[in-house]
This record gives structure tokens, sequence and C-alpha cells, in this order.
């Protein structure tokens, strides 16, 4: 073995175990800063590893894709908001699929030029025929349909979740005969690798398959996600991410690459382990979010405000203060519109003063509460929110009946009592917060507009509720005030 294969392996070997330990990390809140650097470490030494098993190679456009990528990278860090990142997760994942389309298509077509004579040849593609090509042909056709799938999939699930597109581009778009036209797409996908594979030595027969393979595959990633509403969109983009590893992995075995297997595999796994925990957190199964066409009719539009409450009762901030006097347990429920708000700082300095008066308090934190998986924890650790009094849904569901306020920041879908008991709700079944059992709750938001899921929220109406107005930073800003007047 060449010396420079020994020390890439050695490279590779690093790089999977820093991927392994990077994923581990990532766990939990306190170690995933460091996780995220360690994975982006074991990122560059694949590629510094890949580069020294490579030799001497023109570095002319790997340098320019290096910087070109790398500005674009930090122009992403610096700008895109945290309440914008499942929109980037789409579009990044998107691009991750292209790229195995594109590994897949330029194989073959180095495959292509080789068998028909043509001066490419001397890119030394692998030829597909015989049998020693069929598992090649197969690899490389999986790399092109899950990447195309993923890429026009994620397209469409950035287009869905941006604003530039309205509210009404989100919710399901149910075409007729959908079943049946992704049926026939996928019956095609299924023939045409057949005859790219039986038709190995018939050149033009081979591209003709390998385009229609391409351009079904794109189409069915965009028809596979339109169905499917916003409110889901979280899924849909963590299972696309699991195909981006797959087809990553597949672009691996196509090239023979085992640091692109391995970490491919790692992001396939990890990617389907959060779509199950997420499916989980809202009660559905996987199907029922794929071909459910949650968030379509029974969910209200985000512009219609009114949504026929009654007797809802409000307060404002000092008035609320003083309802903190001589209480003992407080548990605060951190919702979307604190991120919203910024209001992280103005979080903590609240349950400061409330702890300083000897108030017990906690936050319960739900799966799926802002926009994107671990959004909230993320949010409270910016301003050092103590990680201990995070609980987890399931940790602290049984304790609001015991809890004398709960305070709900900016969160409305994850402590709507439909999702207990309104069977027509679209929530039906969503585990939720049981805010609506403690004693009082405070309901701090701008409006009564509805959540992300777009549907009525019977807790406001509840006699135990009280609605404080405003912007969640501005009110607990206030809040805190007067409660330090006491
Ligand atoms: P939502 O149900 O989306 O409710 C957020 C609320 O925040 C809105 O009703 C809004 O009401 C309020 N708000 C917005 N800006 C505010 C501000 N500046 N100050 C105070 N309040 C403000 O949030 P949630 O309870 O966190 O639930 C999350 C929802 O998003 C779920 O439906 C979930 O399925 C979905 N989702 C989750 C994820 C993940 S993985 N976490 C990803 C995408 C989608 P006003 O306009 O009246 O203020």
């Amino acid at each position: 073995m060449e010396p420079s294969t020994i020390i890439a392996n050695i490279g590779y070997l690093i790089s999977i175990a820093c991927f392994i330990l990077g994923i581990k990390r990532l766990g939990k809140v306190k170690t995933a800063r460091s996780a995220n650097m360690l994975s982006a470490s074991a990122m560059a030494i694949a590629v510094i590893s890949q580069l020294v098993e490579l030799g001497a190679i023109d570095y002319q456009f790997i340098i320019a894709g290096v910087l070109l990528g790398s500005l674009i990278g930090a122009i992403f860090a610096i700008k895109v908001q945290m309440t914008a990142m499942p929109q980037l997760v789409a579009i990044f994942n998107g691009f991750g699929g292209l790229a195995s389309t594109l590994v897949g298509l330029s194989l073959f077509t180095s495959a292509w030029f080789a068998l028909t004579g043509s001066e490419s040849a001397a890119l030394g593609g692998l030829a597909i025929q015989g049998t020693a090509g069929l598992s090649t042909a197969i690899t490389l056709i999986l790399s092109i349909v899950i990447g195309s799938i993923t890429f026009t999939g994620s397209i469409m699930a950035f287009l869905k979740l941006s604003d530039t597109f309205g509210r009404q581009f989100g919710n399901p778009i149910l075409l007729p005969a959908r079943h049946v036209l992704n049926a026939l797409i996928a019956i095609g996908v299924v023939a045409s690798s057949y005859y790219w594979i039986a038709s190995a030595a018939d050149p033009s027969m081979s591209i003709n398959m390998a385009i229609a393979i391409t351009v079904l595959t794109l189409l069915l990633g965009f028809l596979l996600v339109i169905p499917i509403g916003g409110a889901d969109m979280p899924v849909v983009i963590s299972l696309l991410n699991s195909y981006s590893g797959l087809a990553a992995a597949a672009a691996g075995f196509a090239l023979g690459s085992n640091v692109l297997i391995v970490s491919g595999s790692l992001v396939g796994a990890s990617g389907l382990i959060l779509t199950s925990i997420m499916c989980k957190a809202m009660n559905r199964s996987l199907a029922n979010v794929m071909f459910g066409g949650f968030g379509g009719d029974a969910a209200v539009s985000s512009g219609d405000k009114d949504q026929g409450y009654a007797n809802v009762k409000s307060s404002d901030p000092e008035e609320a203060a003083m309802d903190f006097d001589g209480i003992q347990s407080v548990v605060i429920v951190p919702g979307y519109g604190l991120a919203v708000a910024q209001g992280q700082n103005a979080v903590k300095e609240f349950a400061d003063q409330l702890k300083a008066k000897g108030v017990q308090v906690r936050y319960a934190i739900h799966p799926v509460a802002g926009r994107m998986p671990g959004h909230m924890n993320v949010l409270l650790a910016e301003s050092s929110v103590p990680y201990d009094e995070l609980y987890e849904m399931d940790a602290i569901n049984n304790d609001f009946q015991a809890t004398d306020i709960a305070v709900v920041v900016g969160a409305n879908d994850v402590v709507n009592p439909a999702a207990k008991d309104d069977e027509s709700s679209p929530l039906y079944g969503m585990p939720v917060l049981n805010v609506d059992e403690s004693r009082m709750v405070f309901v701090i938001k701008r409006s009564l507009s509805p959540g992300f899921a777009g549907v009525k929220n019977e807790l406001f109406e509840r006699d135990n509720t009280r609605m404080i107005y405003g912007d969640a930073k501005k009110v607990l800003e206030e809040m805190t005030s007067h409660l330090n007047e006491d």
C-alpha cells in the first residue's frame, strides 16, 4: 500500500471516530457547541485525507470551491435568524441531495464516455457492464434517485416554510389522483433502472434511461412534499435529512469511499431517529405525516384573528406581577414567540427575580416547541439558564396540577388542550404540556392569533387563564420591574 493511502486511511479513521463522538455529544445542550466544532473538524480531516490520497491533482477548482463555500457559509451564519433555521436546514439538505445526484451522474457519464470510446475515457470511469458492474450500477442509480428526491423535496419544503411564498402555499396542496401519479412515476423509475442496467452495452439506451430516472425522481421529490402541510415540515425536513445521508452513502459506495459511506450512514440513521422522535412527540405515524394532509381544511388561516373566542380574560404586567406574591411554584413554558421576541435574557431575569423571592422556577420544554428540534434549549442556553431547570415534557407534565402559576411565553400549539380532548382538531393526539391544570395560567403573546398549526386554542378561554397581550420581551421586562417594586 502506498504511504499516502496509509496516511489517508488513518485520517479517515480519525474523522469517522470524531463524527461518531460529535453526534453523541450533540445529544446534550451542554456539549452541543463543542460537538459541532468536533464534527466540522472531522469533515476537514476527511477532506484533507482524501486530497492526500489523490496525490498530485489540480487544486484550482478545489481551492475556489473551498473559498466560495466558506464565504456562502459565513454569510448564512451571520445573516440567517434562528427562527429561519428550518428553511436553511431544508435547503442545505437539498444541496446534499443534489451533490449525490451529480456524483452519480458524473460517474455515469465518465463510464459512458469510456464505453463510447470518447477521449474522456481518459477519466478512467468505471464501465457499467457485465456482472462486475452491477453493484456499482445499483449504487449509482440509488445515489441519483435518493439525491434527486431529496433535492426537489427539500426545495419544496423550503418554499413551504419561506415567508416569501405566504402561508397559503404552506398548506397541503392535494393534487387530484396524486397517489396514482406517484405510483406511476415510481414504476417508471424502476422500469428505467432495469433497462439502464440491462442495456449497459447500449450507450444511447443507457444515457436515455439515466436522463429518464433523473427527471422522474426530480418530479417525484416535488410531488411527495407538495401535499404535506407546513406544520408537518419539521418531520419532513428531518426525513429528507436522513435521505440526504443515504444518498451520500450510496455515492460513497459508487466512489468506493469508506468515509463517505460511514458519514452518510450516520446522517441517514440519526435523521431517521430524529424523525421517529418527532413523530412520537406528535403522536402521529410517519405514514400519517406523509399522506395525512395535516393542516388543511380544519386549520384556520393565521390571518383570521377573531376565530370566535368568547370570555377571554386579560391582565397586564403590573396586575399580573401581584399574582406572584406568596406563591411557591412557577413553570415557564417557552415557545416560538419567545424566540421571535428575542426574550431569552428577559425570561431569565424574570425567573431570577422570582427565585430571589423563594419561588421554585422550572422551564417545561416541549419537543417541538419553536421551529426546530432543540430550539428552546438553544435559546435558553444563550442566556445561561441553568440546565437543571429545564424539564422535558414527560418529566414535568404530571407536575402542573401542583403548580401555582404556569407562564406561557410565546407558545401556542404546544399548550393547546384541543390536542387532548377535541377529536376534530388537527392537533388531536399530539402530546401537549398540561398547563391548563395549573392553578393559574398567564399567556404572554401579542394577540389571539393562532400558532403554527393555525388552529384555535381553547386554553385562552379557560377560567384560570389570563392573557397578557404584548411582545414577550417587553411584557417580561415590565413584569420583572413590577416584581422588583414589591
Ligand atoms: P406556535 O404554536 O407557533 O405559537 C407561537 C406564538 O407566538 C404565536 O401564536 C404568536 O402569537 C406568538 N408570538 C409571535 N411573536 C411573538 C412575540 N414577539 N411576542 C410574544 N408572542 C409572540 O409555537 P409553539 O407553541 O412553540 O409550537 C411550535 C409549533 O411549530 C408546533 O405546531 C410545531 O409542530 C411547529 N413546528 C415545530 C418545529 C420544531 S421541530 N420545533 C419546526 C417547525 C414547526 P401572536 O402573533 O399573537 O403574538
